[in-house]
């Protein structure tokens, strides 16, 4: 039997004892991810970094890292403090990809890197490389930075952009003079460059949402993976000329998996959402996962025939706001939210379609969140299902009482 796909009659039958709303992780459907994800990196010997953001929850990390030790070496962290507790848990090789200068985050990092742990910060300026610097000298040791490069698509002489505004670092000679820069600086080294790709890793080109945009999605997609190449390339040619050794060179998403395994330059890909694939990252034409991370709401009334109303569920996802970042109805099927109320903070009406089962009070609605580990952030526990039972329960971060962003 395929449990990598449940019913609505098995999700009803498993949740049947259980306190709603419930975060929900089919662990056959995440082995068959991991697996999906694996494969394209695999022969390349190149390392596979898991987004943390993207899980939230250590022991889920620790699940999917254990798959493949040789593969899974490393976490993406999304702050100094996340890495902190990913550190005290355990991981090591902690790349936190998002800069940071408050003093609370660089004292952390000086104690994580005095203390052994292998924790890199990113930085795409002076200042960011200053802060590292000084946090080594502060705790006798040396802070290890990584360059974020920018990557974007930027046609038109920059006029256009198509990317994530993060990383003013666009050419090999600014990414030189960083470089040149750091050799200055007691308690200071580079090891390494990212260079994310969002335009391709988080455009989704087969969206329902956006099905007159998909074709040109799809295209910026293409277009753009020798553009990134390229400029990865010369920003890492320019910092080894100026004598960095790099130990890594990260680059890629869920969404960008094919195009960045390829790239000769990059050591290492990230992913993260694909292990969930959360709804939004079903939506692309090459890569195809199966949805792992559920939430279950509660059916507490019914205001009208061919309707339910469900307690709680209003977790919209972060982003440009559009109706993509509500949750979706994964089952029953041929349900819907409404147009003018969404997900709500505490009742979610729902419209059930021709073909979707009658639904009564205390019945389950199962949901999809857009994003993979904000879930987590709504959610103390999630119930893993294997082979259609209960098979363990994990605390996410929130249930270790951690929120970092
Ligand atoms: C620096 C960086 N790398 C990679 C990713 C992709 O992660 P995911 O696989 O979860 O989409 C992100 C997502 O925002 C990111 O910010």
């Amino acid at each position: 039997m395929d449990n990598s796909k449940l019913t609505y009659e098995q999700f009803h039958k498993i949740l049947r004892q259980e306190r709603l709303p419930a975060a929900i992780i089919n662990m056959d459907a995440l082995d068959l991810n991991c697996e999906k994800i694996f494969e394209p990196v695999r022969p390349t010997g190149k390392m596979l970094r898991i987004a943390s953001k993207s899980i939230r929850s250590i022991p889920l990390l620790r699940y999917i890292m254990e798959k493949d030790r040789q593969l899974c070496r490393g976490l993406m962290c999304f702050s100094v403090e996340e890495a902190a507790f990913c550190a005290e848990q355990g991981f090591d090789d902690l790349l936190v990809a998002y800069p940071s200068v408050q003093p609370s985050d660089m004292k952390l990092l000086g104690e994580l890197t005095a203390a052994g742990k292998r924790v890199m910060l990113m930085a795409d300026s002076e200042l960011h490389l200053d802060a590292i610097a000084a946090a080594g000298r502060r705790a006798k040791t040396t802070c290890l930075a990584v360059i974020d490069i920018d990557v974007s698509y930027r046609p038109l002489g920059g006029k256009v952009h198509m990317g994530v505004r993060r990383s003013p670092v666009r050419s090999g000679e600014r990414a030189a003079e960083l470089a040149r820069y750091s050799k200055k600086k007691k308690g200071l080294r580079i090891v390494g460059a990212m260079g994310y790709e969002a335009q391709i890793a988080g455009l989704t080109d087969d969206n329902p949402f956006t099905r007159k945009l998909n074709p040109i999605k799809k295209a910026i997609r293409k277009i753009s993976v020798s553009d990134v190449a390229a400029r990865r390339k010369a920003a890492t040619e320019a910092m080894v000329a100026e004598g960095v050794k790099l130990e890594l060179v990260n680059g890629g998403g869920t969404g960008s998996i094919y195009s960045t395994t390829v790239d000769d330059v990059v050591t290492e890909v990230t992913a993260g959402s694909g292990f969930f694939c959360s709804h939004l990252f079903s939506y692309y034409n090459d890569v195809k996962l199966l949805p792992a991370a559920f939430f279950a709401l509660q059916v507490v009334r019914i205001s009208d025939p061919g309707l339910v109303t469900c307690h709680g569920g209003g977790y919209i996802a972060s982003g440009e706001t559009g109706p993509d970042r509500q949750p979706i109805v994964h089952l029953p099927q041929d349900c819907t939210l409404i147009g003018l109320e969404g997900g709500g903070e505490v009742q979610t009406p729902i419209v059930l379609g021709k073909s979707a089962p009658e639904l009564s009070p205390g019945d389950p609605v199962i949901m999809r969140h857009a994003k993979a580990g904000e879930l987590c952030e709504r959610f103390n526990e999630l119930i893993l299902i294997s082979k259609g039972k209960i098979s363990d329960r994990v605390p996410t971060y929130r249930g270790q009482g951690k929120c970092f962003l």
